[in-house]
């Protein structure tokens, strides 16, 4: 590698030329939202980008995943760099010019960001390609909203002779230019439940000559709230949300069953397998008490995602060097990304990248989110600096 420096400088200067056309890359991609492995617009724009640059990929990878590859100029370790490309489907109320113009769906987590700014990422690293050592493997995945992608992407291959990754994601609670990582486990494990009361049914004049199912889930729902209080070590974070019951047709009839829904998210690998043991116990529990049939549909979701120190460490002083002191203290978050599914496989670091604008007090997932574009180009600023650096050792 030449100067390190005189690498910096390059980024910088590739960065800011690139970045009119990744901001409207980005709106493009926001104007048509596409849901998860429905991304094929999406796909085609981001292949046709990658061609235009010179960078071999391949599609249709993970069903609508886009695989880039660069190969530097001399022999190294493989990095993968990955970003997310689908929707959400949630009506848009920003009002902009760019807006979606697909009724329901909207980018309201900024994976069109995301996108763009692998973009820049892949055009700045193919042309210092000749100063790096080892191989970067670009993946644009698909539905990450519904935790598939990612194993989809996986099963296709795309982490085999992968020594690393580096995953992001734009954090509106961050102002725009600052950046955080967090240590341990950055996001949550989520897995979701299904549980199924069944009772007997019949009038509701007559309850003693019935088997009620709606009683018997309500005392589910409560009880399910002593796993965290009374049962998880108060130092482990957990969470048990029952977000849906469904039960009944008329005030005077004791139905047949009660659907309950809801997730679990944890930080930590043995209080997962905690949270779960407690609510199957508990279900089997309720049928000795209330008389009902109890069936449980476990649906295991994604792991936390846990950053490796050795991959964090390297890529926190390699934006640093890009950017300067830029880092904020950040908490792990109960949210899940798929992008555990990585992380699980081969030593990982997701970097948190502000996008927040001035005077705005923005979240994720809201229908008037409106990030501040200069994350893109920053962001691919950091990122190429932490893959230029994590490949030279
Ligand atoms: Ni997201």
């Amino acid at each position: 590698m030449g100067h390190i420096n005189d690498i910096g400088s390059a980024i910088g200067r590739l960065a800011r030329e690139a970045e009119p056309n990744l901001v409207e890359i980005r709106r493009d991609l926001h104007a048509h939202p596409e849901l998860a492995f429905e991304e094929h617009r999406t796909a085609s724009l981001i292949a046709r980008e990658l061609t235009r640059m010179g960078i071999e990929h391949q599609t249709g990878v993970g069903q609508t995943g886009v695989v880039g590859t660069i190969q530097g100029g001399r022999p190294g370790p493989t990095l993968v760099i990955r970003a997310d490309m689908d929707a959400l489907p949630i009506h848009e109320q920003t009002g902009l010019a760019y807006a979606s113009r697909t009724a329901g769906k909207m980018h309201a987590c900024g994976h069109d960001m995301h996108s763009s700014t692998l973009l820049g990422v892949a055009g700045i690293l193919a042309q210092l390609a000749p100063d790096i050592a080892g191989t970067v493997r670009l993946l644009f995945q698909p539905a990450e909203e519904i935790l598939g992608g990612a194993a989809a992407m996986i099963q296709d291959g795309v982490l085999d002779g992968v020594d690393m990754a580096l995953g992001f994601h734009n954090h509106p609670e961050l102002p725009v230019g600052r950046f955080a990582a967090v240590r341990g486990a950055t996001y949550a494990a989520c897995d979701r439940f299904r549980i199924t009361v069944r009772g007997i049914s019949g009038h509701a004049a007559y309850p003693h000559s019935t088997v009620d199912p709606i009683v018997a889930a309500c005392h589910l729902v409560a009880s399910l709230q002593t796993v965290v209080s009374r049962e998880i070590n108060p130092l482990d974070p957990c969470v048990v949300t029952v977000g849906a019951m469904h039960a009944g047709t008329v005030h005077n009839i004791i139905p047949d069953a009660c659907e309950l829904l809801g997730t679990i998210r944890t930080l930590g690998l043995a209080v997962r397998g905690q949270a779960e043991a407690a609510l199957r116990r508990i279900c089997t529990g309720l049928d000795a008490t209330f008389r009902t049939q109890t069936a449980l549909d476990w649906n295991p979701g994604v792991p936390p995602t846990l950053n490796a120190d050795r991959v964090l460490d390297g890529a926190v002083a390699a934006v640093r060097r890009q950017l300067g002191e830029v880092f904020d203290a950040g908490e792990p978050s109960m949210g899940a990304e798929d992008f555990a599914m990585i992380a699980a496989r081969v030593p990982s670091f997701v970097l948190r990248v502000g996008s927040g604008a001035a005077g705005r007090d923005d979240h994720l997932h809201n229908s008037s989110y409106q990030p501040d574009e200069a994350c893109i180009g920053l962001g691919a600023q950091a990122l190429a600096r932490a893959a230029v650096e994590l490949l030279a050792g």
